[in-house]
């Protein structure tokens, strides 16, 4: 028998053709949302980076179905205690979250049918909590500037409710090693596939310090020399303890930028293999993150602008020369800040504008 171009096939061959062109028969789509998860691409920087040397490229989590790299742990972790038989159709999940978390659980437990209880901090935007509703979410705001043992804290309002509600599973990302698990399995191998094992630095924000952690565990496995660039906000303990070994509660104290950095020591971070910590302030990143989406056409959050920040500091540090290869994590998608840095009346009200900025951000026209 001859195929279309006219070659001989066998019996097998003409099988797998016919399936060939049955398949194309069919609609391609994927069967829920959840498959979607995963494979972000990387996207080159180049006006943001245009002056510093070495090659940078961002890791887009905001391509993840539920617009952040949370939806990584929560495919992961959901599914691992469905393995293990902790969870069954109509059980409760329930976590603390500044949001993203929340969102990507809130996705999950639509899909394979459970209930969803978030605790969530009064500091996330409320864009964040009306999204977490929208997904069906019960949503508790805790204070954010009370101590972590306080009853009030989203700590210990989650483990009340976990206590409280019968079928229920409490995440805990910042005390659960699949947490980290999750970017060793998925984040740490689409890195150096991508890259083809070409990467010389990794950077990226910690907060519960999974991505950081597990990416890096993949990496480090891979090539012991890549190195491990970990960001931190002013205001949280992780780049002292990192430093000394020492929590220094005399660190704390409230900053702006959500989803990165901590008030207390997250044993989902593996501080051996972070190499170094630097802190950026919220006006910096603030401005870093309207500039990436003014000059590189991404429209990302808050800590993506961080990790920007993060990056200047670092090459100014010397940390970085024509052959790096340096790969930055961008957490999330932009659509969550509109009342905090895409907004011009917040900014404002936080002292980032000088008078030429404010000038700009007053130039819009309204037709009446
Ligand atoms: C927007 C954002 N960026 C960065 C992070 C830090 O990621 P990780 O918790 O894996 O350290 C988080 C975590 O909550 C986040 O929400």
């Amino acid at each position: 028998m001859l195929n279309l171009q006219g070659f001989e096939v066998n019996e097998n061959q003409k099988t797998c053709l016919d399936n060939y062109f049955f398949m194309k028969e069919e609609i391609k789509a994927y069967n829920n949302v959840l498959e979607l998860i995963g494979n972000t691409p990387l996207v080159k920087l180049n006006k943001v980076t245009e002056n510093l040397e070495g090659n940078f490229y961002a890791k887009v989590e905001a391509f993840n179905p539920g617009h952040s790299t949370k939806d990584r742990i929560a495919i992961y972790i959901i599914e691992e205690a469905e393995r293990q038989g902790i969870l069954s159709p109509g059980d409760t999940i329930i976590e603390t979250t500044s949001g993203n978390t929340g969102f990507s659980i809130a996705m999950v437990s639509i899909i394979k049918g459970y209930n969803c209880i978030l605790a969530v901090s009064s500091k996330s935007s409320r864009d964040k909590i009306d999204m977490l509703r929208s997904m069906g979410a019960k949503v508790y705001v805790c204070p954010a500037h009370v101590s972590a043992d306080d009853e009030r804290s989203y700590y210990m309002v989650a483990k009340r409710l976990h206590e409280e509600t019968k079928g229920s599973v409490y995440i805990n990302q910042y005390f659960n090693q699949l947490n980290v698990d999750a970017h060793y399995k998925s984040t740490g191998p689409e890195i150096w596939e991508q890259t083809n094992g070409k990467i010389t630095h990794l950077i990226a924000c910690s907060g519960t310090g999974g991505t950081i952690s597990g990416t890096a565990k993949f990496l480090k496995e891979k090539n012991p020399n890549i190195k491990i660039l970990g960001v931190d906000a002013f205001g949280s303990v992780l780049k002292k303890y990192h430093e000394t070994k020492e929590f220094d509660a005399n660190e704390i104290y409230p900053y702006r930028i959500e989803g990165l950095g901590k008030n207390l020591i997250p044993t989902a971070t593996d501080f051996e293999l972070i190499d170094k910590f630097i802190k950026v302030t919220d006006e910096e990143s603030a401005h870093a993150t309207r500039e990436i989406a003014k000059t590189e056409g991404l429209f990302v959050g808050y800590t993506s602008g961080a990790v920007l920040q993060a990056i200047r500091q670092y090459a100014e540090e010397g940390e970085f020369d024509a052959n790096s290869n340096v790969i930055a994590i961008f957490p999330d998608h932009g659509s969550r800040y509109m009342s905090k840095v895409f907004s011009d009346d917040w900014m404002n009200e936080q002292g980032f504008f000088d008078s030429v900025n404010l000038e700009e951000a007053q130039k819009i026209e309204f037709i009446k």
